[in-house]
């Protein structure tokens, strides 16, 4: 079933092309802001009497007189300055979610791509033996959400978690862990009473760092340890597995928590490329891109400059010969093209690394290493703000740590529970209390614009009303108790929803409602199109309101044997496209009962 929307881009861009007589018309339909006025909108007559130096009312007119859609809408008409409204037929709406009922892949209505496309999704990304901070709980979570989409709508979507696991930081880390090493061993022997006790990765990391600061011979054992491990000496190597490996017990049960799929396949750290940057920088320059400026080897893609007017470089190799983040970037993005065979890479990192990206791109399309067919994405977002305004932290300033914020989120979540449903037995309310919690969490996050900032607060993120997770969550509690009710006076909803051929959508709210379910697939594709997860959200949150509507208007199991199937197919309808869309697209969890 291809989405009426792009049927009537097609067919309103076809009348157009007819009336003026030149092909280059875009009929740019919209579904429509105000129902008053019909189901969806064509804006493009405007644009094209403008070309035309045409009066854009008459336009639309003529293109009316050479469009034909009887078998999808009402007659179209004309309205403002020239937009063409249009009204779907009943019927339409009444097949397409017959179809649906009827669909045993249960796509919900949603076509699959007609040209899938191999897409690497670089998201995630944390950095080894540091804390996970809140910009990767959101790249993670947006890059997984992005991930779940296009898999869905049929594309090959391959997960690259392009770790923080190289560079000079593990020199002071192998350094400090030699140490500890040494310090356990006299202990062992007794030649040492005390063993120092490092708490976790965290304060391992900060007293490796304290060390490098202030204790020189440390300092110059550390650098020795980072020649010696990018020689590959096997001591070196052992420890820097044993400290990637310490971060990967952090790691991991994060993802499982927040119901994200990453796995460590997907893994392709920075470690990775560490024997291709060398043939990068080569590479670079003798295509004559890359030069020596100040003893750093650098490119200077076109088109970037400094406040002073100069060309800005993007550095690959330092003049004491280290390589970069861009170097291993560089390398990440050929490695992607040529082994990977992608169409498009996303990288899901927040608006900070804007300018990196940029350049990374510029460059590796000037070393003609990206063909203009692939397309490179910086799918960019916004800081996370404390409720002050600044960039959250901890009341004593510090970096807040993930597992904290999402162990609170439960424990908050547990007293909306427990208002909820005081009766229920304790394991339930600790299950409904882990959903309602780590989904809020994640669906506030969705639910905003991802390249704008917002500020974090549990309380709003927890309220029953408004677009929250709570919300949708209850909202699909609330139908799953009808089902259960139904039960409990015979009513066999399978028989009936298997037995429709017709439906009755005659109420307002009925047929409110069966429009917004058969748009699900539009506002996937939206969502998609432009990796906003927000376009999907707002639809639940809309599909959510509707139902809502829809039941306070018309009773459903005492409803006439007229009006039950359809209304039993609405409630099951719109159940199912709130957990597909929650559990499937968002990772989030739904409960029977709340
Ligand atoms: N590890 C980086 C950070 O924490 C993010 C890496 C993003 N991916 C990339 N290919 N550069 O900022």
């Amino acid at each position: 079933m291809k989405p009426v929307i792009d049927i009537l881009e097609e067919r309103i861009s076809a009348a157009m092309a007819a009336a003026v007589g030149r092909s280059d018309c875009a009929a740019i339909v919209r579904a429509a802001t105000d129902p008053k006025f019909g189901d969806y909108q064509a804006n493009g007559v405007m644009a094209l009497a403008k070309k035309m130096k045409t009066v854009p009312r008459q336009l639309a007119e003529e293109v009316i007189k050479n469009l034909d859609v009887d078998d999808i809408c009402e007659p179209p008409e004309v309205a403002g300055p020239g937009f063409i409204n249009l009204r779907l037929k009943t019927q339409l709406i009444a097949d397409k979610l017959l179809e649906i009922n009827k669909d045993s892949e249960h796509r919900l209505g949603v076509e699959q791509t007609s040209q899938p496309k191999t897409v690497v999704v670089d998201f995630s990304c944390p950095n080894i033996a540091k804390q996970m901070h809140v910009g990767h709980l959101r790249s993670t979570i947006i890059g997984d959400c992005v991930c779940r989409m296009l898999e869905f709508l049929g594309h090959k979507v391959i997960r690259q978690n392009h770790i923080g696991d190289w560079g000079t930081q593990f020199g002071m880390l192998i350094a400090y862990h030699r140490r500890q090493i040494d310090i356990a061993a006299d202990y062992a022997t007794g030649k040492v009473s005390s063993f120092p006790h490092v708490k976790d990765l965290e304060e391992f990391y900060k007293k490796a760092s304290e060390l490098y600061g202030s204790d020189a011979s440390f300092a110059e054992e550390a650098r020795s340890c980072v020649v010696k491990l990018q020689s590959g000496n096997p001591v070196m190597c052992s420890s820097w597995e044993r400290i990637v490996d310490w971060s990967r017990n952090e790691i991991y049960p994060i993802y499982e928590k927040i119901n994200v799929i990453l796995k460590r396949e997907d893994e392709r750290g920075e470690s990775f490329y560490k024997g291709m940057l060398s043939s990068v920088v080569a590479e670079l320059k003798k295509k004559g891109l890359a030069v020596e400026s100040d003893g750093a080897v650098c490119v200077f893609p076109e088109g970037f400059k400094n406040k002073e007017g100069k060309p800005l470089p993007f550095i690959i190799q330092k003049s004491d010969g280290a390589y970069l983040y861009a170097t291993t970037d560089l390398a990440a993005l050929r490695y992607r093209v040529d082994e990977l065979g992608v169409d498009k890479i996303l990288y899901v990192t927040d608006a900070r690394q804007k300018l990196h990206f940029e350049m990374l791109f510029a460059s590796a399309r000037m070393a003609k290493w990206v063909s203009d067919d692939i397309e490179l994405s910086h799918v960019m977002f916004g800081s996370v703000l404390g409720e002050d305004g600044a960039p959250l932290k901890t009341r004593s300033g510090e970096n807040v740590k993930l597992k904290e914020l999402l162990d609170e989120a439960v424990e908050r979540a547990k007293a909306v529970v427990e208002e909820k449903n005081p009766d229920l037995d304790k394991d339930k309310k600790d299950e409904i209390a882990k959903a309602v919690g780590i989904g809020a969490v994640k669906y506030a996050d969705y639910s905003n614009n991802r390249t704008s900032d917002y500020i974090f607060s549990f309380d709003k993120m927890l309220a029953m009303d408004g677009n929250t997770a709570p919300y949708m969550q209850y909202a699909y509690a609330r139908i799953k108790s009808i089902e259960r009710k139904a039960q409990t006076r015979d009513v066999d909803i399978e028989h009936e929803l298997a037995g429709l051929k017709t439906l009755n959508l005659t109420e307002p709210a009925e047929l409110d409602l069966a429009k917004t379910l058969s748009r699900y697939g539009e506002a996937i594709q939206a969502a998609a199109a432009d990796y906003r997860p927000n376009y999907l959200t707002a639809y639940l949150y809309e599909l959510a309101q509707k139902f809502s509507g829809f039941y306070t208007n018309c009773p459903v199991l005492d409803a006439g044997s007229d009006k039950r199937p359809t209304r039993l197919l609405l409630c099951d309808l719109t159940a199912k496209t709130i957990k597909h869309g929650l559990s499937e697209l968002l990772g989030i969890e739904v409960v029977e009962q709340m």
